[in-house]
């Protein structure tokens, strides 16, 4: 297995956009929800963040030239399983909520887990939407706030959760857990090749006394690595250890396998799937899943009735890689709901 590391942090890499995020890829992703025959008059965004690309489907929704007076208002649908970004992004929406624009777009916001979709839908009696998006991950304030524990650049509690109702942050895993069992963790979700070495000397420091914050831990895991020869990259060896730590944390592989288990069920006809990865490993659990959906991979065009719109994933223009240095891993797939067989 490979993983690019990214979203990790770099003080090089604070957003320009002053929400504290920068949306990736929103162009592709509104072509990928708006561009069809029927306009789409309900869109579910599983992973608010700041809003970014929320505000802009609203914007989208708002303003449907084609949708006739007697039609229902259009719906936006936003969870999220951070309750502080939940809140940034309900500010953002309250134009449309209880501000100028409140009445054009009917906006439902949820503290919820994306592997929760069907609950969220059958609580609003949505047995089917047009378009569905997760951009996947964290946003960037979310890295560079300390009290979520993220950054190795940045001291903080160890803790890594999005959701503080969850049970598990990486101070239980660091100071609880069996050093094989942290050692398996690193190599499996961040492919570090130095696992072993660094479980033992986090079990080692930890006799001494518990390993609490984030750059105590990040000191620990430098410390097994080789001092970096002139020419070499400057990738901080904490790196793959925090990242493996936060999709431990956050349980990111299994939120994501059971959201695209769930979503292609509730897409309505013409329905879209839009799902923006930043890893490989990610990127591979996506387009496993389309292509396991899709009708051009079976050869049994009748027998299924999804599409994988994106061959090869929609990547961002070097224009937008340019301005953006966290949009550069970012990898956008789309599947799409055929229109035959669908309710
Ligand atoms: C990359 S950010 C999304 C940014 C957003 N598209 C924007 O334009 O501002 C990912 C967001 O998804 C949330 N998130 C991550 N995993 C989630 C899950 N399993 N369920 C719900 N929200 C999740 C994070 O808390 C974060 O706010």
């Amino acid at each position: 297995m490979s993983a690019d590391p990214v979203h990790v942090p770099d003080e090089s890499l604070r957003a320009d956009d002053p929400s504290g995020h920068d949306p990736v890829l929103i162009k592709e992703v509104l072509n990928a929800i708006f561009d069809r025959h029927d306009p789409p008059h309900i869109v579910v965004d599983c992973t608010l963040g700041r809003a970014g690309h929320s505000t802009a489907i609203a914007e989208r929704l708002a303003r449907n030239p084609e949708r006739p007076a007697h039609t229902p208002r259009p719906t936006l649908v936003g969870l999220d399983c951070d309750p502080r970004n939940l809140q940034f992004a309900r500010d953002r929406l309250a134009p449309f909520i209880d501000g100028p624009q409140a009445g054009s777009v009917d906006v439902r916001l949820f503290h919820a887990n994306f592997a929760q979709l069907d609950e969220v839908l059958d609580e609003l009696k949505l047995p089917y939407v047009d378009a569905i998006l997760a951009d996947l991950g964290v946003s960037t304030n979310q890295i560079f706030d300390s009290q979520y524990g993220m950054a190795f650049s940045i001291d903080g509690p160890l803790d890594m959760r999005l959701d503080p109702r969850s049970t598990l942050t990486a101070d239980k895993v660091i100071n609880t857990w069996a050093e094989s069992d942290i050692a398996n963790a690193l190599y499996d979700l961040a492919d570090e090749r130095l696992s072993r070495r660094i479980a033992r000397k986090v079990a080692e420091a930890r006799r001494i006394a518990p390993i609490s914050t984030t750059r105590r831990l990040a000191e620990i895991v430098r410390t097994c690595f080789p001092p970096r020869r002139g020419h070499e990259r400057a990738i901080d060896p904490a790196t793959r250890t925090f990242m493996a730590l936060r999709i431990l944390v956050n349980s990111e592989n299994q939120n994501l396998a059971a959201l695209l288990d769930i979503a292609p069920g509730r897409l309505a006809q013409d329905g879209r799937l839009a799902v923006i990865s930043f890893h490989s490993a990610e990127d591979r659990q996506v387009k496993q899943a389309f292509r396991s959906r899709s009708s051009d991979a079976l050869g049994q065009h009748d027998t299924t009735n999804f599409q994988t719109l994106t061959r090869k994933p929609i990547e961002p223009t070097p224009e937008e890689a340019a301005r953006n240095p966290r949009a550069r891993s970012a990898k956008l797939r789309v599947l799409r709901r055929l229109r035959h067989g669908a309710p």
